[in-house]
């Protein structure tokens, strides 16, 4: 009864010029593992559900980039949305998808841009979810413990109430606030207060649960899905989801129904994860010099510089005395400065200008 979907639609414009609308950051070999960051997802989940019970829904864009990174992945399992509406209409359509199939279905939502280090962990937690979830009406998610107040994540307030745990490695506990991207003063009191933990943005809920909240919190949307028959071969899917894309609200899960939902669950663990959202992160994992400088490439040189992030191509590039936390990012056609503390800039910039630019 076990199923996944794989989101796969985001554009990862924090990345930009490294990742671009053509090649956004589920795509690319973020860590230089060999593997892309949609490939370890897919690997991970394998462990978990069979591949057949495992969708990936993405813009139509980007439907032939996955055939290609993930060719063992049955074609019919590649769900392509004609727009992108973000993670609502997305968990909707695979929810209604899965439902057809196996009104008992469980379903993990994931996203496909993420690490986690600790994956034998990661399985255990997702079957202890699988397993809660097939007998209580909850909305579950993993939580991660906050190490600093960042503000494009969602925060999850817990009462401490916990249910079931496994001392050390996990505890299942309920859930009194969900706060999706809270503005920076917001984010430093919950951090200080102790008892939120970040929305990794893994889900698991058995697809009545989630379609109930949906039907409560987004009526209309859940309205417009409620409808279509999901049969891809007569042709009548595409169509039907052509038309309730064009129509539907654009909204993520975490605005749309977690936000509002009275009925969430918390596994809160420590799997070694990161979303790997902005270059700082990345910084964070990668190996530095004494300096705390780093760069793919061993072409970089720096010389009196401190805690820059550097990615270049072949091209010899020194960064020099007085030039401390930057990002300096080196494409085919673009190049990128940027002080590390404004890097949320980056994805204002792609909204405003990106690939216009
Ligand atoms: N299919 C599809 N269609 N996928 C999408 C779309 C879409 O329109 N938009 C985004 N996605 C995919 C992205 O590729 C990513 O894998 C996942 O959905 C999450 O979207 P993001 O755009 O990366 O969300 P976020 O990072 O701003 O926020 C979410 O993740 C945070 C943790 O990384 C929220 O769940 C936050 O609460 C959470 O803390
Ligand atoms: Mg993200």
């Amino acid at each position: 009864n076990n199923y996944a979907i794989i989101m796969a639609g985001g554009v990862g414009s924090r990345f930009w010029p490294w990742s671009r609308t053509a090649q956004p950051k589920q795509f690319l070999d973020v860590l230089g593992t060999g593997k892309t960051l949609i490939q370890q997802t897919f690997e991970r989940i394998t462990q978990i559900c069979p591949s057949e019970n495992i969708l990936i829904i993405t813009n139509k864009k980007y439907a032939d980039t996955i055939a290609k990174q993930i060719p063992q992945m049955p074609g019919e399992n590649i769900l392509s949305e004609p727009k992108g509406k973000n993670t609502a209409p997305c968990i909707a359509y695979g929810a209604f998808k899965i439902k057809k199939q196996n009104p008992d279905a469980n379903i993990l939502v994931a996203p496909s841009d993420h690490i986690i280090l600790k994956e034998d962990l990661f399985t255990r937690v997702v079957r202890e979810g699988f397993n809660y979830v097939s007998q209580n009406n909850v909305l579950l998610t993993i939580g991660i413990k906050p190490h600093k107040p960042e503000t494009g994540y969602g925060y999850i307030q817990s009462d401490a109430k916990v249910i079931k745990e496994d001392s050390g490695k996990w505890q299942l506990s309920s859930v009194d606030a969900f706060r999706e991207k809270p503005d920076l003063e917001t984010a430093k009191s919950f951090l200080a207060s102790g008892d939120y933990f970040w929305n990794a943005g893994i889900f698991i809920w058995s697809v009545d649960s989630i379609l109930a909240s949906m039907k409560q919190h987004l009526p209309e949307m859940y309205g417009q899905f409620e409808t279509y028959e999901p049969d891809f071969n007569t042709g009548a899917e595409r169509k039907a989801i052509e038309t309730i894309f064009d129509q539907c609200q654009s909204i993520s899960i975490d605005y749309g129904v977690m936000e509002k939902a009275k009925n969430v669950v918390v596994i809160s663990t420590d799997i070694g994860w990161s979303d790997l959202g902005s270059w700082s992160a990345l910084h964070e994992l990668s190996d530095t010099d004494s300096q705390n400088n780093t760069s793919n490439s061993n072409q970089t040189l720096f010389y009196n510089s401190n805690n820059c992030i550097v990615r270049a191509l072949d091209n010899k590039v020194a960064v020099i005395e007085g030039l401390d936390d930057y990002i300096v990012v080196e494409e085919e056609q673009a190049l990128l400065i940027c002080r590390k503390q404004n890097e949320q800039m980056i994805k204002q910039f792609v909204k405003d200008v990106g690939d216009k630019f």
